[in-house]
């Protein structure tokens, strides 16, 4: 009997070790939501920290898009993306490398044409998506916040 209870044990950490999952729903298990906040305290993956770097960047690139103001200049450090390391589950396959620089080439391009930045922050932000569709579904929905209406 101790070995299916040691099994589901098991499942729910890795479960809730990997930053890709969905969001779980209010109602689940308190017990879960405990675990689940000491693990924050992890340290994230190389990967994860820029990659909220990107959002973050991004999302104060929106605001000077819709705000007409200068939009600065591009930030070197997204290279990154083709080095930095990240968790064991995600390999930095030929995928992964494919849609990293066609992100960069869509992420650089809004720097090059100002003047049609919306447009072209758009595509950058499908860019995030069509990677993300297939390596890590779990921040899809905060991502697509980022699109300029
Ligand atoms: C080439 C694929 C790819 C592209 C392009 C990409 N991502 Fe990611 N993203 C990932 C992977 C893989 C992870 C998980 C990293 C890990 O587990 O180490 C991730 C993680 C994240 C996370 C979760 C971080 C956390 O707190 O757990 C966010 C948010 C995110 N990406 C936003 C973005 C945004 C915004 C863009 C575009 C500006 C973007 N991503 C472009 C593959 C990609």
């Amino acid at each position: 009997m101790n070995f299916p209870f040691q099994t589901t044990v098991f499942l729910i950490c890795t479960l809730l070790l990997f930053s890709c999952q969905e969001k779980q729903d209010e109602n689940d298990l308190k017990e879960e939501h405990k675990e689940k906040r000491s693990f924050q305290m992890y340290e994230v993956s190389e990967m994860t920290a820029l990659m909220r770097q990107m959002f973050q960047l991004n999302e104060a690139l929106k605001e000077r898009i819709v705000s007409g103001e200068n939009l600065r200049d591009y930030p070197e450090g997204f290279e990154r993306i083709l080095e930095a390391s990240m968790t064991k589950e995600q390999p930095m396959d030929d995928f992964f490398i494919e849609h990293a620089e066609l992100y960069l080439t869509a992420q650089k391009s809004i720097y090059a044409n100002p003047e049609e930045a919306k447009t072209l922050f758009n595509d950058a932000i499908n860019a995030c998506i069509a990677c993300h569709k297939v390596k890590c579904t779990g921040p899809i929905t905060k991502i697509e916040k980022l699109y300029i209406p």
